[in-house]
């Protein structure tokens, strides 16, 4: 591909008109970006040479690293053969076949495949689900929802009516929807969080449609771990008292958590289960799966449709993308690959948690993250609030960046989430300098 810009011009024209996602304008401003000219495996290359070891996997996507020359190949081929069609009243061997993989390799009883643009519109597609599936079963009243303190489900208006992080919910409070707040069922106290949402469950069931959770990993919170018994507790509950149970896998499935899906270390099927980023990787798409009971209850009436649809569901390119992406981690065993590789961010961690103004560390799988105190930040002079607004972590982004590796924070979170395939070398590396980061930004 022709390029033509220099590294200055690209800065220049950004600055001039990009308005870029999670970010103050007046900061962005005066950041000297890095500039990814291309990226390959694990690493990000900026415009002048520059290489980052990608901390993150571009927004928790690139498991398969960047580059991936299947992926690619898949790419070209199947644009060349069909690169776009409707998917109403149409149907197409990518998403033919995508879904009856989804289907199985999914936990048993998901069997039905509604194709998304992403992981917010995965929610959505859940939500409306939800709540047509229960007029259907002749409980109209059953329309609110319960999620979790710290939730993050994404961006659109109904997953942020979900989401729990109040610096993002705020400003569009006055039109959300009513969402019935659990606590976080935190390390060592889950069973008093559960009380609380068996106590709404039992009491409220009559007009709650479905509980959404992030399932043993809360990303966007913080990283914030929990037990699998708080799922498999919520599981049999939701059951008991005819309340679906959607489980948001967008960031912790494919292997995140050390197994395919977090719902597995749980052993539970859910009602709903949502996906994307990294399921078709080069492109934004996902799914929402649901059970024959939730697909069934379309049945029966001509207004039945489930009302919803993008231009792009079902693209071939994204779902060709997404049977290749299934059929590399069977082939390539990515999951067993990249359990063997977590207990290396584990002791990293144990490391961390060593280094004076390190208030609490965790890792599960393939993450790991270190909450670093806003007061002895404050000590070393910084301007600190807590959590999603802080600046400790952002001074460790900049200590990583000098270092060579890309570790944008979640305020005074730091955190690692690799490509599940980074070679061990760069693994070391990324947590070294991680270390060195978070001792420097500390002092
Ligand atoms: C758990 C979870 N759900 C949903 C989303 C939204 O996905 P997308 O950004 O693809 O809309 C995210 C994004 O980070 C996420 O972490």
């Amino acid at each position: 591909m022709k390029r033509s810009l220099t590294r200055d011009d690209v800065v220049r024209l950004d600055k001039a008109h990009v308005w870029h996602p999670y970010t103050p304008v007046d900061v962005w401003e005066k950041t000297d970006p890095i500039v990814v000219a291309r990226a390959e495996g694990s690493s990000l290359y900026d415009a002048n040479g520059t290489r980052y070891i990608d901390g993150n996997s571009s927004w928790w996507v690139a498991a398969l690293g960047h580059g991936h020359p299947r992926l690619l190949r898949v790419l070209r081929e199947q644009a060349e053969q069909l690169d776009h069609c409707a998917l109403a009243g149409i149907a197409h061997e990518p998403s033919s076949a995508l879904a009856e993989e989804l289907v199985r390799v999914t936990p048993p009883g998901l069997n039905r495949v509604f194709y998304t643009d992403n992981g917010s519109t995965s929610i959505e597609v859940a939500v409306k689900a939800s709540l047509q599936t229960w007029q259907h079963l002749g409980a109209p009243k059953k329309t609110r929802f319960i999620a979790l303190d710290g939730a993050y489900h994404g961006d659109t208006l109904a997953a942020s009516s979900l989401g729990g992080v109040e610096v993002f919910r705020r400003p569009f409070a006055s039109v959300h929807f009513e969402c019935i707040r659990a606590p976080f069922p935190d390390d060592g106290a889950y069973e008093r969080a559960f009380d609380a949402i068996r106590d709404v469950i039992v009491r409220e069931h009559d007009t709650i449609a479905a509980v959404v959770v992030e399932p043993l990993l809360q990303g966007s919170a913080g990283m914030r771990t929990y037990d699998a018994a708080y799922l498999r507790a919520l599981r049999d509950v939701t059951r008991e008292h005819d309340v679906l149970l959607v489980v948001d896998e967008v960031f912790t499935g494919y292997g995140r958590t050390g197994a395919m899906w977090a719902c597995d270390h749980a052993g539970i099927t859910p009602d709903i289960m949502c996906i994307g980023k990294v399921f078709s990787s080069i492109i934004p798409m996902g799914a929402t799966l649901v059970t024959d009971r939730v697909y069934d209850s379309f049945r029966g009436a001509s207004d039945r449709a489930l009302w919803y649809g993008h231009t792009f569901c079902g693209n071939p390119i994204g779902a060709a993308l997404a049977r290749e992406v299934l059929a590399i981690y069977e082939e390539e065993a990515v999951v067993a690959q990249a359990r063997a590789k977590a207990p290396r961010i584990t002791a990293a961690f144990e490391r961390i948690r060593a280094i004076p103004g390190v208030a609490r560390v965790r890792s599960l799988g393939m993450t790991g993250a270190a909450d670093l105190e806003p007061a002895w930040a404050g000590r070393a002079g910084t301007t600190s609030g807590t959590s999603y607004l802080g600046q400790i972590g952002w001074r460790v982004y900049e200590e990583a960046r000098r270092r060579g590796a890309y570790l944008r924070p979640l305020g005074d979170t730091v955190y690692v989430c690799p490509p599940l395939v980074i070679s061990d070398a760069d693994l070391d590396a990324l947590l070294d300098i991680l270390e060195q980061s978070v001792r420097a930004a500390l002092v």
